[in-house]
């Protein structure tokens, strides 16, 4: 297998590329979608043999059969949970990254790339206006971007109780309901428990329900505050300044869950909703959400990475060379060790395009999604439940019941014309855009509200 065929080897990478080639400059995209475990038996049946498929056999196997049977979330019509859209130019630099054996974990094996991912990390950090000592490094997704964070919220909450001598010894997170559910499966990874804060009539947290939470149930007991910018569900931003200020009066680490709606920091008409942000102890963000990277990577940014260094440094003889280094390395900033250098489709995108074009995209989905709020309010048969902030709108279809939704979803996914599925909000099944798409158009989200007609 490792033996040097210069022929074999060519034809073996060439039949790789070109199929990457063609899915990056495909134009339409086909929607595709799941099938059957016993569809997939009978078309692909035994693929891992103990004599190998070749090449040609195995490609066939992935294009023809179990590529289709994927859906692709960069489809202009893909509006549901949040669309992956990278660019041309990130999705293609992660076959670079494959191809290219970089481990991302220190500076000694990987500077070039480790300094183009912080410069990337420094453009999302200068957006929230977080000191410039502050840093971080990418990891695979918001969930592990949340837990990395919390964990360094305990540890250094925990230290700071032990040098004053308090003897206390917190274990709590304040958030709301529509913290990602992200949030409350790394409170359970962590033995720390979850204490819910009223939300306003806007949904969002506020800095008069965090302290309340916090009085009513002692805050020497919490070792940080979830807030979100940008709710999964609906988009909502929480009031930053006014939890940061509490935040700051009661000595509580502040971390921002930006995963999906952290992109809007670029976006100058909604930038004024994350005011606040720049007090954040630690943020994230997903670029593979609303900043056109590809899965899977988050944006884990700390206002003073020391404290992360300290709590997720690992400690080894065969790790001195590393961990006794002045140098950065990423690995130090969150869980997990060896690491793929994930940052850098992001950051070859970023170089070739510029910020402003990545201003513009995001700007270009907001004002499709305005078009769909003003839409969804002029058709009589449809009802936001609440004005956008973001780029997610949330709908009822007036007179249809939660089978009626599951019924039209299933209807226009098997016509591989659109994915677009119900969620529920109080009780209730409502439908939902997330539009982050900048191929999205105007005419795509008519065609999808026609069908509801
Ligand atoms: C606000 C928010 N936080 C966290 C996450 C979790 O991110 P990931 O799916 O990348 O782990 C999501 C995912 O949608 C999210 O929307």
């Amino acid at each position: 297998m490792h033996s040097f065929d210069k022929d074999a080897d060519h034809v073996a990478v060439d039949k790789v590329l070109s199929y990457a080639r063609e899915r990056l400059l495909m134009d339409p995209i086909p929607l595709d979608g799941a099938q059957t475990e016993d569809y997939l038996k009978a078309a692909a049946g035994q693929t891992i043999t103990a004599e190998g498929l070749g090449s040609t056999r195995a490609m066939e196997l992935f294009e023809h059969t179990l590529a289709p049977a994927c859906l692709s979330t960069d489809h202009p019509r893909y509006l549901s949970f949040i669309p992956c859209a990278p660019t041309r130019e990130a999705a293609a630099f992660d076959v670079v990254v494959g191809a290219s054996s970089i481990y991302g974990g220190s500076w000694m094996e990987g500077a070039g790339a480790v300094y183009a991912e912080n410069q990337a990390l420094r453009w999302i950090s200068d957006l929230a206006g977080l000191p410039g000592s502050a840093g971080g490094v990418f990891v695979p997704g918001g969930t592990v971007g949340n837990l990395s964070a919390l964990v360094v919220a305990r540890h250094t909450a925990r230290a700071n109780a032990k040098e004053a001598g308090t003897g206390a010894r917190p274990y709590r997170i304040a958030a709301t309901d529509n913290a990602h559910s992200s949030v409350v499966s790394m409170a359970a990874v962590m033995d720390a428990e979850v204490c819910g804060v009223h939300v306003d009539d806007k949904l969002r947290l506020t800095g008069a329900e965090l302290r309340k939470t916090l009085e009513e149930n002692g805050p020497e007991t919490f070792f940080a505050v979830v807030a979100t910018s940008g709710t999964t569900n609906f988009g909502v931003v929480d009031d930053l300044a006014s939890v940061a200020e509490v935040c700051r009066e009661f000595g509580l680490w502040l971390h921002v869950d930006g995963a999906y709606g952290g992109a809007g920091l670029a976006a100058p008409s909604v930038r004024h909703l994350f005011d606040g942000i720049e007090h954040a102890d630690s943020f994230i963000v997903d670029p593979h959400k609303w900043l056109f990277a590809p899965f899977d990577c988050c944006a884990l940014i700390y206002r003073e990475p020391e404290l992360a260094r300290v709590a997720h440094t690992q400690e080894a003889g065969y790790l001195d060379v590393i961990t006794k280094s002045a140098e950065w390395n990423p690995t130090d900033y969150s869980i997990g060790l060896t690491r793929r250098a994930r940052g850098l489709p992001l950051w070859y995108s970023l170089a070739v395009h510029g910020t402003d074009a990545y201003v513009e995209a995001i700007e270009s989905t907001l004002e499709v999604t305005r078009f769909a709020a003003d839409e969804i309010g002029r058709r009589d048969y449809l009802e936001a439940v609440r004005e956008p902030d973001l780029s997610v709108v949330v709908f009822r279809r007036l007179g249809w019941g939660p089978e009626d939704y599951q019924a039209w979803t299933d209807r226009l996914l098997g016509e591989e014309f659109a994915f677009v599925v119900p969620t529920t909000f109080r009780g209730e099944t409502l439908t939902r855009f997330a539009i982050v798409n900048p191929h999205t158009t105007k005419e795509d989200v008519n065609a999808i509200l026609d069908t509801m007609a």
